[in-house]
């Protein structure tokens, strides 16, 4: 986790990407996981949002144990303002929940209100994380991560095919979305084991993260990670 901190503000021009889209091809790949992780680790340094845009499968409020009130869902629609609907959780995060959208998600994620809100967060924070649907269920993730200074990419170790992860690449590419990264969740145990000790590392990994010149597509494939892949 620590490592993709690194990959996420050494990314590009070396200038942290503000506003990050966090996606995958397929649900359960371990994006919103990663999201919370992620803000949990860098919080205590920075002021760090969390906006969860999956108004389609919404987590975060159970997960992280939040009051169930307004969220991005009522903001769109126009029935709460963003203050009233931002809450915060842990070390200061603040986290935009996905609340209760009663409009199809697609076409509330395309109006230009999304940019108003992703930008005014981003105004108040260092870094803003966008917790978005998996790309090959809905075009949600790439009308979000075309708003964003860059997306990251996650697939499953030995779950998401190549192909799928070279067509959620290529789909966020085609609307001039900037692909920051690509993160290999829930590497198995043994072959954590053998990573971490090939790069004389201790300790459990949970996450392999390649940065972008690490072409992301190469990730699925275990056996072949990127020479310089590396721990979350
Ligand atoms: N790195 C990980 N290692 C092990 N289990 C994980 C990891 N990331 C997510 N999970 C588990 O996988 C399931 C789906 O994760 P989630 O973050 O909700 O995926 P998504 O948001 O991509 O649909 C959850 O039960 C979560 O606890
Ligand atoms: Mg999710």
């Amino acid at each position: 986790m620590r490592r993709l901190r690194a990959t996420l503000f050494l990314a590009g021009t070396g200038e942290a990407p503000a506003l990050v889209a966090v996606t995958a091809s397929e649900p359960g790949e371990g994006v919103s996981t990663l999201v919370t992780g992620l803000a949990g680790v860098l919080a205590p340094g920075s002021r760090v949002a969390v906006v969860e845009a999956d108004l389609r499968d919404p987590v975060l409020a159970r997960r992280l144990g939040l009051d169930e009130t307004a969220g991005l869902g009522e903001v769109l629609e126009g029935r709460a303002d963003l203050a009233e609907a931002l809450t915060t959780w842990g070390d200061g995060v603040t986290v935009l929940p996905a609340g209760t959208a009663t409009r199809d998600p697609g076409d509330l994620l395309a109006t230009a209100r999304v940019g108003e809100v992703l930008d005014r967060l981003r105004a108040t924070h260092d870094v803003v994380l966008v917790d978005t649907p998996p790309l090959g269920s809905s075009v949600d993730a790439a009308l979000l991560a075309r708003r964003c200074d860059g997306a990251v990419v996650l697939c499953r170790a030995g779950a998401t095919a190549r192909e799928e992860v070279a067509a959620t690449v290529s789909e966020l590419t085609a609307v001039g979305a900037r692909v920051i990264g690509g993160v290999l969740t829930m590497v198995p145990a043994r072959r954590r084991r053998r990573r971490s000790a090939a790069r004389g590392a201790t300790g459990s990994v949970r996450t392999a993260v390649a940065a972008p010149e690490e072409e992301p597509v190469g990730l699925p494939d275990e056996e072949a990670a990127p020479a310089g892949a590396h721990r979350a």
